[in-house]
């Protein structure tokens, strides 16, 4: 493509409001569509499916990382922040998909990856290369070890996917990485990897790229003044902005420098920090003057229960109005089981570590079948899919949850790919489970996914879960979804929310601007639903048709009087 940069919003997506209320679906590039039959998916699989992407009524879409990358952490390690792989496609492929999404629509959103690059950017290459003590290693967090000989490491800490967080290069320094070894720590106090972020920032934008989503964001900066406090000691430390290494305040001074960047497109970049902090610290980075939103990840981690719903709903729509931002809502990501599997588990014992994030009991216990209540998942996650769909906000859709898919559990160990799985022996099964590619055809190799076999296997169950099983079926996952986002700026005129009681502690039901109203039975009893004033109907059902009552494990979606 031979358009000039920077490349103009289309007058249609101008509105600078428009992530207020936005349906985001999130795409896994190496797992949606793989258009060369190299078994990864592509940029040029999404342009060949740009209608279907419109069909499901969608705002925007999200891409995970597509850039070079040795893939240690599933694209998050990246090599070069202004180029595509090329085995998933050039910067030109990258224009025409802009150009293809923007024709429907469709926004565009990409993933920066701030606080780490890969082992292979040319950055830690030169900084191996230059030796300890050079001007190249200060872009990173070298340091010299402990013990006799600098053979230990300098402090005890652990990585977010477990085993130790420093790694020893061959002179002896140990460099910080908070993820995997093959993910170096970039030292945010150092102005070139500052002037570099702009650059990057710049780059997509230029080339009509609507927003971004800013991965680990609350871990930029750091606080590494010696003595460094031991891995207990830094337990004890309160996490309320002078934490050494989470949430800091001072991470905010990079994402204002970033929004006068963004303020200066027409319309405004986007962005949305994936931010795991406490509820009351999440306003500070959806504030307009930081990065706008902020996922909240409450819903995500919740069990499907009435309770911890509406406290959660309440809490973060106070919270939104704080930041003067609005809510998101999101049940599945790249990084958690799939909600259909989730919902159908066992609860988690009280006693138990929270492993939601990376596993899952289930999962972690290496995925026995007969734990599982698929049906039963799947009933629970259309009703929570279009509850939260309901909500004042913007929602988050990870790619296959349209589809009803399911956790794939049995993934063999040699096909494995997540570095939890290999940092901690096995002890926790990782994240390979809601990354495996789509089911595009009931038939075929890797069920139309591409013309031969997909990175990670599909189990033969993804046969019935195809969207070429599901189109057309009125009784479908994917129609539901279909039916549900084109009802929903309906619901999107306000950002209002009103309870209504219903006098049962396992039913929601809450109105929403126009008088629509929405109630959500997490119990198995069914909710009378008698009460409707006038002409006030059901127009959609998570479970098949509603009559007068609300069925168990069901959430309908009632239309006002007209
Ligand atoms: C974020 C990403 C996750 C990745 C990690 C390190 O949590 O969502 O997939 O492994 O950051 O970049």
């Amino acid at each position: 493509m031979t358009e000039v940069l920077p490349i103009e919003t289309p007058d249609a997506l101008k509105d600078p409001t428009w992530w207020r209320h936005a349906v985001v679906y999130q795409i896994y590039p190496r797992s949606f569509a793989d258009a060369d039959g190299d078994g990864l998916g592509d940029i040029p699989g999404v342009v060949s499916r740009v209608d279907y992407l419109a069909s499901l009524g969608i705002d925007a879409v999200w891409l995970s990382p597509f850039y070079p990358s040795a893939l240690a952490d599933g694209g998050y390690d990246v090599a070069d922040y202004r180029n595509v792989d090329p085995r998933l496609g050039t910067l030109e492929d990258f224009d025409r998909m802009v150009a293809e999404l923007h024709a429907r629509g469709i926004r565009v959103i990409v993933d920066i990856v701030p606080n780490h690059t890969s082992d292979l950017h040319e950055w830690f290459q030169e900084a191996l290369a230059a030796g300890r003590g050079s001007a190249a290693r200060e872009r990173y967090i070298f340091r010299e070890g402990t013990g006799p000989d600098g053979a230990e490491p300098p402090t005890d800490w652990l990585s977010v996917f477990g085993g130790p967080a420093w790694h020893r290069v061959e002179d002896g320094q140990w460099y910080f990485h908070n993820f995997a070894k093959e993910q170096p720590d970039l030292n945010w106090d150092h102005s070139e990897v500052r002037e570099d972020f702009l650059k990057t920032l710049r780059f997509w934008s230029d080339r009509g790229v609507d927003g971004f989503r800013i991965d680990v964001a609350h871990m930029l900066t750091k606080d590494l003044t010696e003595p460094l406090p031991s891995r207990e000691e830094l337990t004890l430390i309160p996490i309320d902005g002078n934490h050494p290494l989470i949430d800091r305040d001072d991470v905010h001074e990079i994402y204002a420098e970033w929004r006068q960047l963004f303020n200066s497109y027409d319309p405004p970049r986007t962005a949305v920090a994936e931010a795991w902090v406490a509820s009351h610290r999440v306003p500070r980075y959806a504030s307009p003057e930081s990065l706008g939103q902020s996922f909240n990840f409450d819903l995500l981690e919740a069990d499907f229960d009435a309770a911890q719903f509406r406290r959660i709903v309440t809490e973060n729509l106070a919270l939104a109005a704080e930041s003067g931002s609005s809510s998101t809502w999101v049940l599945s990501n790249h990084d958690v089981v799939r909600h259909a599997t989730r919902y159908g588990l066992p609860p988690e014992p009280a006693d138990s570590t929270s492993h939601t994030r990376h596993g899952g009991d289930w999962l972690i216990s290496g995925g026995d079948e007969a734990l599982l209540d698929r049906e039963r998942g799947a009933r629970r996650a259309k009703a929570a899919t279009l509850f939260m769909l309901a909500l004042p906000g913007s929602t988050y859709l990870y790619q296959g949850e349209e589809l009803g898919l399911h956790e794939v559990a049995d993934i063999p160990e040699e096909e494995r790919q997540d570095p939890t799985f290999f940092r901690t022996g096995g002890a926790e099964i990782g994240r390979d489970g809601c990354r495996v590619p789509l089911p595009w055809t009931a038939d075929g190799p890797s069920f139309g996914f591409g013309a031969s076999g997909a990175h990670l296997p599909q189990p033969a169950w993804f046969s019935q879960y195809a969207v070429d099983a599901q189109d057309g079926d009125p009784a479908s996952t994917l129609s539901l979804y279909r039916r549900t986002l084109s009802l929903r700026h309906e619901l999107q005129a306000a950002e209002e929310l009103e309870w209504i009681e219903t006098g049962r502690d396992d039913v929601l039901r809450f109105r929403r601007p126009g008088g629509w109203q929405v109630v959500t039975n997490f119990g198995t009893e069914p909710y009378d639903l008698t009460d409707l004033p006038g002409d006030a109907h059901v127009v959609l059902s998570s479970g098949g048709p509603a009559g007068s009552s609300v069925p168990g494990e069901t959430t309908v979606w009632i239309a006002p009087v007209r």
